[in-house]
């Protein structure tokens, strides 16, 4: 028998992927055989960049960092559907501090109802990025701070092309 191997899917808005995504995705492609990132195209919010904006960052990100087990995609629907047809067995969620908790346990136990054959494996990032948020790039950036220390560098000038703002800009 083939074995397809062990695959986990790390979903998220990524809107845009920040160095504290970097870090979790390090970490859960060292764990499984191959990791697929699912980039969520609706969101209930109008994000800053469009799926496919943020797909390429991502891309761009995981080639620089030379993770070659991880693949970057897309996706609608349900996670857990998505998840099936991928062959994923787990969900990757990252957890920064106490108050990511109660939103993740929530999505954790629905996806469980949704589907109990899949896990969801909660991993905390480095403690140097633990305040990153894609929020607080997004807020800071639009205010002309320097985001040169919270995304990865591909993704500065996208962001600030995209805002229309230099750094330290009055
Ligand atoms: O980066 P985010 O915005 O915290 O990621 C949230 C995401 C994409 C994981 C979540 O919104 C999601 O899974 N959306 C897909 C639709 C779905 O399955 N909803 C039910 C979740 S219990």
């Amino acid at each position: 028998m083939t074995h397809a191997g062990f695959r986990a899917i790390y979903p998220g808005s990524f809107d845009p992927v920040t160095l504290g995504h970097l870090d979790l995705l390090r970490r859960a492609a060292a764990l499984v055989d191959q990791l697929t990132v699912a980039v969520l195209r609706n969101t209930e919010k109008t994000p800053l960049f469009d799926a496919e904006e943020r797909r390429e960052m991502l891309a761009d990100v995981v080639a620089e960092a030379g993770l070659d087990n991880v693949e970057v995609t897309a996706f609608d629907g349900l996670l857990v559907e998505f998840a099936r047809r991928r062959g994923a067995r787990v969900i990757i969620r990252g957890l920064r501090a106490a108050g990511d908790f109660e939103y993740e346990l929530q999505m954790a136990h629905m996806n469980r109802r949704l589907d109990p054959g899949l896990e969801t494996v909660f991993l905390t990032p480095d403690e140097s990025v633990q305040s990153i948020s894609s929020r607080l790039v997004r807020e800071i950036a639009r205010l002309g701070g320097d985001i040169g220390a919270l995304v990865p560098p591909a993704v500065v000038p996208r962001v600030i092309a995209r805002l229309g703002r230099g750094t330290g800009g009055a």
